[in-house]
């Protein structure tokens, strides 16, 4: 099947006093990979699931091979073989990668026959560009793995207009380069047309036919890619006098200071039972940051969960200055232990609360935000808008359902909440996952900040750039245990490359 045009025409949305789009129109030619740039909360995410009839915008049309339609629900681009695959992941998590492939299909059988549906399957998933067993239980894989899925699935159910949010955001490079390039091979093939929300200018020039940028609603430029260098679409993207936060200069750690942080010989199991961490060991001082490099999958989701109190610890001894840390809130709050794990918007935040009260998660409970008992709005409402303009986060005010931030500014909430206290240890996982250039470089300044101002700071990050423009040390995490581990200043990429790519998954 041909793939289809796709054209935005003239769509305004809002909501309430935002404008997220302002009569924006997109023409998505048919067989070509079409970016779509833009800072957060640019409108990007509305676009799509508007053209997607996820959201229905208040004016303008969206024109499918010619044809003018009001796209009213999903099923409507559904059935003219468009689909998406969210920012958010949508997998059910207690499912296998089979159940969630197959029950997704609207042509299902009224009894399934699981035995040929799966063989059908594993010889559909041969001819893919990833693998995934069809067997494992989506709450055992990491993000990256749940991506590939979320592309495979879309791929499975016909679709030859696809829109990617952000598909590559906790990739490897080589990962992300592999996902893109067999994206690419699909549209040059001539099946399938693409639009990719990506934050990634390298993405951009490297897969991309067309790039659309746009801000505060609005389309600034849609051209070839060919034509455009990176500083004219970070201008396009920015405005003209737009300034990057550069990191401060590292302060010297006080020399021959104790662990804050050491982890010793760390075992747990994963979802299914396996060993997710196998003997994990690794410390961290007072000044520093250690930076864990390694592909998704392999015990990094799970370790940062032990640490959380949120998975059980099977053998092994975590320390925090020295004493035994045994994981509750309560530690936490005396040892000024904090947290940004992956996913925040479901893992540590309630979607229907305000941003005033996510905000407030921390501290909600303690003098001088409560006494005898009481909680005292005024105080965590003037922290909210003191948080909320000193990490800029976009939002019509402390009081709006933080569900309804955009994909970034969700991200600089959290930060805001676990970064603005007096920080000990800090552990983080993929912190700048969806943020744009510009709040991710707001963003890796904080945590310098917050290490040269004395604290411990744990990194998992499967970006290694990143990993490499923040550590003081590097260690490699492969197959549950710290494999590798190197100084920042004798650290070299193809070296530790090698040891993430020990892994076998
Ligand atoms: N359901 C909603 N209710 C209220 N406001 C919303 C909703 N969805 C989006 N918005 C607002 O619309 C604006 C555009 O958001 P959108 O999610 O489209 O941005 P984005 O370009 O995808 O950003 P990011 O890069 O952070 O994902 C933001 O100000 C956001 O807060
Ligand atoms: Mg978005």
């Amino acid at each position: 099947m041909a793939p289809p045009s796709v054209e935005a025409r003239n769509l305004t949305k809002s909501f309430g006093s935002v404008h997220a789009l302002s009569d924006v129109s997109v023409n998505f030619r048919p067989g070509r990979l079409h970016a779509l740039l833009g800072e957060n909360g640019a409108g990007k995410s509305t676009l799509v699931k508007c053209l997607m009839g996820y959201y229905q915008a208040d004016s303008g049309e969206v024109v499918v091979n010619g044809s003018p339609h009001q796209m009213r629900s999903p099923q409507i681009s559904q059935a003219l073989h468009m689909g998406m695959v969210y920012q958010h992941f949508t997998a059910v998590d207690r499912m296998t990668v089979a159940e969630n492939l197959v029950l997704g299909r609207a042509d299902l059988p009224f009894v399934i026959d699981w035995s040929s549906e799966i063989n059908s399957l594993r010889s559909f998933m041969a001819g893919m560009p990833f693998q995934i067993d069809p067997q494992r239980r989506v709450s055992s894989l990491a993000a990256g793995e749940k991506q590939k899925l979320e592309i495979i699935k879309q791929l499975y159910l016909g679709r030859t207009f696809i829109v990617l949010d952000e598909p590559t955001s906790v990739l490897t490079p080589a990962e992300a380069d592999q996902v893109l390039s067999e994206v690419r091979r699909l549209v040059d093939e001539g099946s399938l047309t693409v639009a990719m929300i990506t934050h990634k200018f390298r993405e951009v020039t490297n897969f991309a036919q067309d790039v659309t940028v746009m801000r505060a609603g609005k389309v600034v430029a849609s051209t070839e890619v060919n034509s455009d260098s990176e500083a004219r679409l970070t201008k396009l993207m920015f405005g003209e006098n737009s300034t990057f936060m550069t990191l401060a200069k590292r302060s010297d750690p006080p020399i021959g200071s104790p662990n804050a942080l050491m982890m010793t010989n760390i075992h747990a199991l994963g979802d299914r039972g396996d060993e997710a961490v196998a003997g994990a060991t690794l410390s961290v001082k007072p000044h520093e940051v250690l930076g864990i490099a390694g592909v998704s999958g392999n015990g990094q989701k799970q370790l940062v969960e032990v640490f959380a109190g949120q998975r059980e610890l099977a053998e092994g001894e975590i320390t925090v200055d020295s004493e035994v840390y045994r994981r509750t809130r309560k530690e936490m709050q005396k040892k000024g232990i904090f947290l940004l794990t992956e996913e925040p918007l479901q893992n540590v935040c309630v979607r229907s609360m305000s941003v005033a009260d996510n905000l407030a998660f921390r501290v909600f409970d303690l003098t001088p935000f409560a006494r005898f008992g009481l909680i005292n709005r005024k105080m965590l409402e003037k922290l909210a808008n003191e948080l909320i303009a000193k990490y800029r986060v976009k939002t019509p005010s402390a009081d709006a359902p933080i569900g309804n931030l955009s994909g970034g500014n969700v991200q600089r909430v959290v930060l805001a909440r676990e970064l603005s206290h007096n920080v000990q240890v800090l552990v983080l996982q993929n912190p700048c996952f969806g943020l744009d250039s510009h709040s991710a470089a707001d963003i890796r300044s904080k945590i310098i900040d917050v290490r040269n101002s004395g604290a411990a700071v744990l990194l998992f990050s499967e970006d290694l750039d990143e990993v490499l423009e923040l550590s003081d040390r590097i260690a490699v995490m492969s197959e549950g245990k710290i494999v590798y581990e190197v100084d920042a200043k004798n650290a070299d990429r193809y070296e530790i490359g090698r040891h993430m790519a020990h892994s076998t998954h």
